[in-house]
């Protein structure tokens, strides 16, 4: 008998699945490997959760809201849009799955920039689809030109860019939507610690697609809740392609009871820019170290040893020495662009002072 993969489509055959950062299971790591929040999430949700749950949990013998319909409420308001612009996902990466399943394929490229979220190929690679990617230089700005050329039927932009930390501007996005006729997907992940987002632009835009997730900002990746906005048409179409009931009972009202709570996540995200801009002015000025203006909780530094001397080995030597003492960050070895720099998400200035104690110690041997 033919091994069960030789029985898998031809493209699946070949395909080499996302690998996610690790998830260490024993304690003790510091943690600063994918972008979580490191502050707890609003205590109205946990709240929101066991008020679900009941005293037996009776709830969960029911199928949850298949559209997530108060959820899309709940965001709608939010945005001051309808809320037939309005899906929800399981994660944002339900959301870019669905957006590639409806719109990618080998005659509809998918485009994308290098580097940003690594995701985005696999999910065109499981379609047998095609991408066109279109590389940044050193300098990360956004090659305006290029995108709006691009022959692509969905472009997905990470923006702020993912691992750069690299902001772009509203201005330069309805520069590339003035010419692009394609759906232009913004994925922003990390659009609440940014200074600009493009969701003002939807109203004049029906190609556009904004993507956000509660992962980051709203610490809540453990619960898988992310959303898309755009027309309703847009958004009709990825009901099309979605799971009947893609988001969980307890997911739904979690994310409602988050949302509302905008007091709370003001603060912390507020906290985390303060941690992230001392920590690059630290790195910059007293270290020397090049590090990209970051608008999101992470950071994307190019370290030198006490030689002064940066590039793929140094970052290589950081990244193992930060691992042998239990601070976890996540090094891109696979490009020249990326291959010299660590990112780093913000911890707490407790776990900030560890990597900084960390890289001081690693710095003497290096
Ligand atoms: C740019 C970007 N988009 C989407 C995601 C996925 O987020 P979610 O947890 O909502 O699936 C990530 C997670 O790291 C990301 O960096």
């Amino acid at each position: 008998m033919a091994s069960i993969l030789d029985l898998a489509l031809p493209h699946i055959q070949k395909l080499h699945a996302y690998t996610p950062g690790l998830q260490p299971t024993e304690p003790g790591w510091v943690k600063l490997n994918t972008n979580e929040c490191p502050y707890p999430p609003s205590p109205h949700v946990v709240e929101a959760i066991r008020r679900e749950l009941g005293d037996a949990g009776a709830s969960l013998r029911l199928y949850p809201n298949p559209t997530s319909q108060p959820l899309r409420r709940t965001v709608a308001r939010l945005h001051g849009i309808d809320e037939k612009q309005v899906c929800i996902g399981n994660g944002s990466d339900d959301i870019l799955n669905l957006l590639v399943r409806a719109f990618g394929s080998e005659q509809a490229l998918t485009g994308f920039t290098f580097p940003s979220y690594s995701l985005y190929p696999v999910l065109v690679a499981i379609e047998d689809g095609r991408s066109e990617s279109i590389p940044f230089d050193r300098s990360m700005k956004l090659p305006i030109d290029a995108v709006a050329r691009s022959k692509a039927r969905m472009f997905i932009l990470t923006s702020p860019n993912a691992p750069t930390g690299v902001g772009f501007s509203r201005a330069e996005l309805e520069q590339v939507l003035e010419n692009y006729r394609g759906v232009f997907v913004v994925d922003e992940a990390y659009a609440l610690f940014a200074k600009e987002d493009a969701v003002p632009l939807l109203a004049k835009y029906p190609n556009l697609v904004v993507v956000r997730t509660l992962s980051k900002a709203y610490a809540l990746a453990g619960i898988r809740v992310g959303y898309a906005l755009g027309h309703p048409e847009v958004i009709d179409v990825l009901d099309r392609v979605r799971d009947s009931y893609n988001v969980s009972r307890l997911s739904q009202v979690a994310a409602i009871a988050a949302l509302e709570d905008r007091a709370y996540y003001s603060a912390i995200i507020d906290r985390v820019r303060t941690t992230r801009d001392a920590a690059v002015r630290d790195w910059t000025e007293r270290l020397g170290w090049f590090v990209y203006p970051s608008q999101t909780n992470f950071i994307f530094v190019e370290p030198k040893n006490a030689r002064g001397e940066a590039g793929a080995a140094v970052a290589k030597s950081a990244y193992d020495f930060l691992c042998s003492r239990k601070v976890l960050v996540r090094y891109f070895p696979s490009h020249a662009l990326t291959a010299s720099f660590l990112r780093i998400s913000v911890g707490t200035d407790d776990e900030m002072l560890v990597v900084n104690n960390s890289l001081e110690a690693w710095r003497k041997n290096a």
